[in-house]
Order: structure tokens, then C-alpha cells, then sequence
């Protein structure tokens, strides 16, 4: 192998990642090239030379210095094919794609329909990709949203607020079960899982008429929205609420050492996997396990166990 190319999405780790791909190459004698901004880049042959200077002192940033896009293109098979001919007629023999679901399920069309060898490396703070226990960027985003609930819960305990606080995760509520269950929150509203309202609102009153008036309810973005929650309980209780959406703030940020370590593993099997002619899969680190599993599976909903949601869940009271 000659030359390869790095794709990527941006969140916590994602630049430790690049930092040990193209440091990986260096030592193979590997040349490789960073996609500036994603498919959009891609599509348009916006490629960039990678030497070891331009990764030194990126381990610590949040991000990615590739930049990235959401490409809509990438969907239309003419610029599918764009893309392809920018990888082939530019010799490149492999692509290594860092993302979540998205970038995932257009890298299996890059292997799968037009046959080039590609090598996917789970990276999204919503930990959701099938058959991945932790995906690069999720445990940074926990930590960045738990510092926001502690100063949250500051000012909650102080006036005695209930506060709803909307956390990111769309199919996934693994931010919001994480911050929750570290966060020492009262309630947790997570996709998989069906809500019951009028329980919750019952315990708020119990809770209030013997002198509790402070709670804390974490809300995934893809079970309800954070205002929604606040009519609710504003309705069945008749107390006061605030909100808080986190947003954005979550995927970006230092990377905690977990993120940096997990990315500079990942990428550094992901350049050994292709180097050795291995296409079409994805790495994971499972119970230091280091493995891959095929990239059309990654992508497929994640299965996760009910039984142990329900138990965490429940810690909770
Ligand atoms: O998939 C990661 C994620 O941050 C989700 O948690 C969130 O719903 C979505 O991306 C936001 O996407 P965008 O940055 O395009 O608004």
C-alpha cells in the first residue's frame, strides 16, 4: 500500500485519531492525505498531504482539523461516482472513514457498490453504532454534559427548581443514562424506552408536599424535547420549571484521555487492517478486545439489552 486518504466527522478524539493514522503510515511508508470537509470534499477532490508536522500538537483539540459537512451529494449516484474516480484517479488505495451511521453507511456504498477498500472507525457521540460498545467522542461528550448539569444542579438546589435538561441523541440515549446515573438525577427519558408521565408527575408532588423541590430530569433529544417535559410537568403538577438544552456544546471540547487513547488504537489497527488488504470492516475496541466487525453490520440499529437499561435505570430512585 502506497497511499491512503482520512475521511472524517468531527467530535472529541476524532484528531487523536488522524494524529495516529497518519503517524502509523509514516513508520509503513504509507503517504497519506486528509478529504477536507467529509463527502462535500470527497465528491469535489479536495485532498490535503499529511506529514507528521501537521498532526503535532492536535492530540489535545476537539473536532476535526479536516473539517467535514453533511453531504446531500453523496446520496445522488453521479457524484457517488465523482467521489470514486477522485479516489481512483488520484491512485489512492485505500480510505479510512471516521464517523457515526451516516458516514459509516456511505463508506459501505464505497466498498460495497463501486468495490474500493475502505476500513470504518466508529466515531459519535451518541454511541450508537451496532455491534460498538463505546464509540471515539461519546465518553468526552458525557463528561462535557455532566459539567454543565453540575452547575446546573447549582442553582437548581439553590431556588429549589425543577429542571429539565435536553441532552444530545437522536436513536440513543446513552448520554442521557450516563449523565443521569453520574449526575445523581431523579428521572431519564431515553428513546428505547417508553415514558410514563403521570407516575413521574404523581412522585414530583409526593415529592414537593414533604419538602423535596428540586429535581433534576434528564431528557434525551430523541425521546422529547426538554419544553415538552416542561408543559407536562407544568400542567400536572402546577409547580415551576426551567430548561436547559445542552446542544452542540457536547460534541466538541478537550478530549478525555479515554477518547485520545481509544483514538490513537483505532486508527493506528485501521491503517494496519487496510495495509494488510483487509476492506469492508469496521474496528472496535470492546472489553479490550481489539476486533472489527463488517461495516453493513455496524450500520444496522443498534441492539442494545433492555433488561440492563432497566436495571440502571432504576438506580436512579
Ligand atoms: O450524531 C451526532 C449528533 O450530534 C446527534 O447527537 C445530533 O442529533 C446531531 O448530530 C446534530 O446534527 P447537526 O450537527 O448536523 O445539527
Amino acid at each position: 500500500m502506497d497511499k491512503l486518504a482520512i475521511l472524517t466527522r468531527d467530535c472529541a478524539g476524532v484528531n487523536a485519531c488522524i494524529r495516529s493514522i497518519v503517524r502509523t503510515c509514516d513508520k509503513l511508508d504509507i503517504q497519506s492525505f486528509g478529504v477536507i470537509k467529509g463527502y462535500e470534499g470527497l465528491i469535489d477532490g479536495n485532498f490535503k498531504k499529511l506529514s507528521r508536522n501537521d498532526v503535532s500538537g492536535i492530540i489535545n483539540k476537539g473536532g476535526t482539523i479536516l473539517k467535514t459537512s453533511r453531504s446531500k451529494r453523496f446520496y445522488n449516484e453521479i457524484f457517488q461516482k465523482n467521489a470514486i474516480d477522485n479516489l481512483r484517479n488520484n491512485n489512492f488505495d485505500g480510505l479510512i472513514v471516521v464517523g457515526g451511521n451516516g458516514s459509516l453507511t456511505a463508506a459501505n456504498i464505497i466498498y460495497e457498490k463501486y468495490d474500493f477498500p475502505v476500513i470504518g472507525i466508529p466515531a459519535t457521540i451518541d454511541n450508537d453504532i451496532n455491534g460498538v460498545k463505546l464509540t471515539l467522542g461519546a465518553d468526552t461528550a458525557v463528561n462535557v454534559a455532566l459539567d454543565a448539569l453540575d452547575k446546573i444542579r447549582d442553582t437548581a438546589t439553590s431556588l429549589e427548581r425543577i429542571f429539565i435538561v435536553e441532552v444530545m441523541g437522536r436513536k440513543c440515549g446513552y448520554i442521557a443514562l450516563q449523565v443521569a446515573l453520574s449526575g445523581g438525577c431523579e428521572e431519564v427519558l431515553i428513546p428505547e424506552m417508553d415514558f410514563n408521565y403521570d407516575k413521574m408527575c404523581e412522585e414530583i408532588k409526593i415529592g414537593n408536599n414533604r419538602g423535596k423541590h428540586s429535581w433534576i430530569i434528564i431528557v434525551a433529544e430523541g425521546a422529547a424535547k426538554a419544553s415538552e417535559v416542561s408543559d407536562i410537568i407544568k400542567e400536572k403538577t402546577g409547580l415551576e420549571t426551567r430548561i436547559a438544552v445542552l446542544g452542540h456544546i457536547q460534541r466538541g471540547g478537550r478530549p478525555t484521555s479515554k477518547d485520545r487513547i481509544l483514538g490513537a488504537v483505532l486508527g493506528n489497527y485501521a491503517v494496519n487492517l487496510l495495509n494488510e488488504g483487509k476492506k469492508g470492516l469496521c474496528v472496535r475496541l470492546n472489553d479490550n478486545c481489539l476486533d472489527t466487525i463488517l461495516i453493513k453490520e455496524a450500520i444496522q440499529d443498534k441492539k442494545i439489552e433492555k433488561e440492563i437499561y432497566y436495571k440502571l435505570i432504576k438506580l436512579l430512585t
